[in-house]
């Protein structure tokens, strides 16, 4: 019985949460679900946006599905010592679980082409995957400071942080057309001349069947949204991944569409990309899609269940269809598109 910790957060998190739990049980009667706080609830109710009741619950989860946390730009949380901060929870989560890669996904179904604001000739079959770095770069370095006038953050990468999520993406593309665009600004910044560097050793070592090439993560920006299909596997690091996924999530046309999984050492942390939406919190309205899908990705890499996984991404695609959410276009909110998930779940394949 595989045991999944939840971690609702704040916000909408609850909200989609709670619908990626439905589908799960659906699918998959034996798993066993134990909730946990993190985020600004965690803080509300232990002083601490990551408790340690939260960190010991990981030691025995086969997976985590994660919600979303932080609160609106007016919350008492933004005023809180950095480390007490909602999203520090969340980068303690990703670091006390080694979560390396966070695979974020861009895909537009077959006839969904319709919810995305790009002409359908250019959202057509767009398949790409981003893999961001999760652990390094500008947002967990130690070398940082706010001081009177003056501040920094200091961006640093090492071979090994930069192998390891390149080898990742590498095998991704071994499953897929085989092509990795390592995205960078090797242009102005050495961390990106050794990332450039590594990514291409790594290549001519050890994965000389994928076809590799090297983008500016400025022109990138550009090209996703225009040119969608020139990509497979897009790899960067860690703030490039977080801002360039945002901005795909224009391809399908929401960031109620945009799943993950973050992987790496131990159990994989399934989430939403996208943000606690406090514009819509409590209003039962928010796309629950991602949620869901990303417990497909939980179901897939972190529990080796495939087919229910597809099961759950077919039955996605079609209440996509039938019950588009209000971030879409579309009149449904949170239940009624969950429950026409759960529907279509029971629909046979064809
Ligand atoms: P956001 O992603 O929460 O919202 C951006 C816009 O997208 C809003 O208009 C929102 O209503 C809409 N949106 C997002 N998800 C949606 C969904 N599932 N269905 C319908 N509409 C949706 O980004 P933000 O407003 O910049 O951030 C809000 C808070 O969330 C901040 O505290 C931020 O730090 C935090 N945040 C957390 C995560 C996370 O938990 N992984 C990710 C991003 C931002
Ligand atoms: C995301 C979010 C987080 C990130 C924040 C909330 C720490 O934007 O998951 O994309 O920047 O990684
Ligand atoms: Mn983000």
């Amino acid at each position: 019985m595989p045991k999944i910790v939840t971690l609702p957060g704040d916000g909408i998190g609850p909200e989609v949460t709670a619908a990626a739990v439905e589908v799960l049980r659906e699918v998959a009667p034996d798993l066993t679900f134990e909730e946990h706080a993190i985020g600004g609830a965690a803080y509300d109710a232990h002083g601490d946006p990551f408790p340690q009741r939260t960190r010991d619950a990981l030691e025995h989860a086969d997976a985590v599905l994660l919600g979303t946390v932080g609160g609106a730009q007016n919350s008492p949380w933004n005023s809180l010592p950095r480390p007490m901060r909602p999203e520090s929870g969340l980068l303690a989560l990703r670091k006390a679980l080694g979560c390396y890669a966070n695979l974020r996904p861009v895909r537009v179904q077959p006839g969904l082409e319709h919810l995305s604001p790009l002409k359908p000739e250019l959202a057509r079959g767009v398949d790409i995957l981003i893999v961001r770095e999760l652990l390094g770069g500008v947002y967990f370095d130690g070398d940082r400071k706010i001081d009177g006038d003056t501040a920094y953050n200091t961006m640093r990468y090492t071979t090994p942080e930069v192998e390891r999520v390149a080898k990742m993406a590498f095998w991704a593309a071994e499953q897929r057309k085989g092509r990795v665009t390592s995205v960078d600004k090797a242009n102005v910044l050495e961390v990106s001349e050794l990332w450039r560097r590594d990514v291409q050793a790594l290549r001519d070592r050890e994965y000389r069947s994928i076809h590799l090439n090297h983008e500016y993560v400025d022109s990138v920006a550009m090209l996703i949204v225009s040119d969608p299909s020139r990509y497979d596997v897009i790899v960067t690091e860690n703030l490039f991944g977080d801002i360039l996924s945002d901005l795909a999530a224009v391809i399908p046309g929401s960031l109620g569409l945009m799943p993950s999984a973050s992987l790496g050492d131990g159990a994989g942390l399934f989430e939403p990309i996208h943000g606690s939406a406090p514009d819509i919190a409590g209003k039962g309205i928010a796309n629950p899609a991602a949620a869901i899908m990303s417990a497909a990705m939980l179901l897939r890499h972190g529990l080796g269940r495939s087919d229910a996984a597809n099961q759950i991404e077919r039955a996605v695609a079609l209440a996509l269809r039938e019950e588009p959410t209000r971030d879409l276009g579309g009149q449904a909110d949170t239940k009624t598109f969950t429950n026409a998930v759960l529907e279509a779940m029971g629909t046979p394949v064809g």
